[in-house]
């Protein structure tokens, strides 16, 4: 079988298992994502959904179960390993450093991203400017380079977290609620430039999202979870149609 076939899914999960303890948090999670997909995981607080990320990260090891990458299996990889694989992550919890600026912020994974050349040239400052600018200009934030992370908007943190993740050039990138937080009219716009930018960059996305509107404009396919498990995978129309699904969001923010 090849490992690069254009069939092959970018990601490929089966029978994925995590238990914390008696917890089962993961409970038999099979899913697949075509290269160059915009592909969305959903399900209500506690589904699963970024457990499934923490275990295609690395940050966690399943209990049982596979996770093909392009083919190859990479359970046990940790993740600056598998970041160097193209897996790049952001999170649903702030992860910047708050008193560094958009430049400092970006510059750590860019860094780690082209290794250790720093040494032949005997400075940090200075090094990778161009690369910086040019992602904090990709995100919108080229006049806010020298701006404290914690002085940026909230909508504009997002978008510096977006930058971080870039940096290490991924091929495969898993967003865990880029819009959390944010007022409901700013998430379209902002998961639409997301979606446009992994487009033209010929990546590979999965949104963990929990605005519909969002997720029904933009995934090209979605992945629903409820309680460990996989309850439904389909097109949009498809899953908007649903009774299993529609069932599981009864009372929620889901209409159709
Ligand atoms: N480190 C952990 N230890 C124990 N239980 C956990 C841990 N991480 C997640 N869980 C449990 O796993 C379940 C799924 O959580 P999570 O993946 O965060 O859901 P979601 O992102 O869909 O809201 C929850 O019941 C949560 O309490
Ligand atoms: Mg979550």
């Amino acid at each position: 079988m090849s490992d690069e076939g254009a069939a092959t899914p970018v990601l490929a999960v089966r029978g994925l298992v995590k238990r914390f303890g008696g917890v089962v948090a993961i409970d038999g999670v099979d899913f697949a994502v075509a290269a160059g997909a915009f592909h969305a995981l959903i399900g209500s607080n506690g589904a699963g959904k970024t457990t499934v990320f923490n275990l295609l990260t690395g940050a966690l090891r399943p209990t049982a179960g596979s996770i093909r990458l392009r083919g190859r299996d990479v359970v046990g990889i940790p993740p600056h390993r598998l970041a160097r694989r193209g897996v790049g992550r952001t999170f649903q919890i702030n992860n910047l450093f708050p008193q560094a600026t958009v430049r400092e912020n970006i510059r750590v994974p860019t860094i780690a991203r082209h290794g250790q050349q720093w040494r032949l040239f005997g400075r940090v400052r200075g090094l990778h400017d161009d690369a910086i600018a040019a992602l904090a200009e990709t995100v919108g934030l080229a006049a806010q380079l020298e701006t404290p992370a914690q002085h940026l908007a909230y909508g504009d943190q997002r978008r510096l977290e977006l930058a971080v993740a870039l940096a290490g050039e991924p091929t495969l990138l898993l967003l865990d609620e880029p819009t959390c937080g944010m007022a409901a009219a700013d998430r379209l716009p902002l998961v639409r430039f997301i979606r446009d930018l992994v487009r033209a960059r010929g990546m590979t996305a999965v949104i963990i999202e929990h605005d519909m509107d969002v997720v029904f404009s933009l995934a090209d396919r979605i992945t629903v979870m409820h309680r460990g498990r996989v309850l439904a995978e389909g097109a949009p129309a498809d899953i908007r149609a649903d009774p299993a699904v529609r069932a599981a969001y009864l009372g929620t923010q889901f209409h159709a």
